[in-house]
């Protein structure tokens, strides 16, 4: 049997996203294929069913990411508590980009930092590059500093959006925290400061017990909760948007 879509179908699934063409509104999300560098080589990878990847998350500096556990299965989910884990901007841009190529699908940075300086920094490197959109990731739960502390707070998140439309005329997209009291409220603060698009949700924070050792089970003691376990509240906070 014939599993080939058929040329119709494919041409319906084309989606426009905030002025980038995107082959399928499928959309890779940022964390589950590192930096798409061994994703796109897979056998039978095709555009036609990915329309973007977005990147791991990048700080300007190099990051180790949290002690381990860093993942965690749970009922119809995972918690996971990376860290933020990537090889810093420079790097990135220089030597994994060359590796993409991006007449395959789309590419999405996923920007991430602990100050407002370092979002426009990251901002500008990749600005500077190939890369097809940026993604403001304001809302990771796992990291002590910056991440959520800006995302759950609007007039923080519109600052760092603002910064960061300033210095680049490439599609932006905002990825928005689940943990905080009025999303819609942010996310119009958002667009007021020049975001594009959102990317709606990021993980909803949780946390394991060992019970045996009494003790959180990831080293980081909280984790982001992901997986079809989300969806209903992903549906939500997209209606609430
Ligand atoms: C292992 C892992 C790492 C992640 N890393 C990032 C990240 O670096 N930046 C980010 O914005 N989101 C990150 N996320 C969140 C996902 O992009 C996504 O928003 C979340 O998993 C919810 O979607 P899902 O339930 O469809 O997986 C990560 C998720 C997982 C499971």
């Amino acid at each position: 049997m014939n599993q080939q879509p058929q040329p119709s179908a494919v041409a319906a699934l084309a989606v426009d996203l905030c002025g980038i063409s995107l082959s399928s509104p499928l959309v890779l999300l940022s964390g589950c294929v590192g930096f798409a560098e061994e994703y796109t080589r897979i056998k039978g990878f095709s555009n036609r069913d990915v329309g973007a990847i977005c990147l791991k998350g990048t700080t300007l500096e190099p990051r180790l990411g949290n002690p381990p556990h860093r993942v965690y299965e749970t009922p119809q989910g995972m918690l996971n508590a990376i860290g933020l884990q990537n090889p810093g901007a420079r790097y990135v841009v220089d030597k994994i980009l060359p590796q993409l190529d991006f007449s395959e699908t789309r590419f999405i940075a996923n920007l991430s930092g602990s100050t407002l300086e370092e979002y426009v920094e990251v901002a500008r490197i990749f600005d500077n590059s190939p890369i097809d959109a940026l993604e403001i990731n304001i809302s990771c739960p796992n990291v002590k500093e910056g991440g959520a502390a800006f995302g759950n707070d609007p007039e923080m998140s519109a600052r760092v959006v603002a910064a960061v439309r300033a210095v680049t005329r490439k599609p932006l997209i905002t990825k928005l925290s689940p943990n905080q009291t009025d999303i819609a409220a942010n996310a119009r603060r958002c667009i007021e400061a020049g975001s594009d698009a959102f990317a709606v949700i990021n993980t909803l924070m949780g946390m394991a017990i060992d019970i045996e050792k009494r003790t959180p089970v990831l080293g980081n003691n909280q984790g982001g909760l992901s997986g079809p376990a989300i969806k209903p509240v992903a549906l939500l906070k997209t209606h609430q948007v």
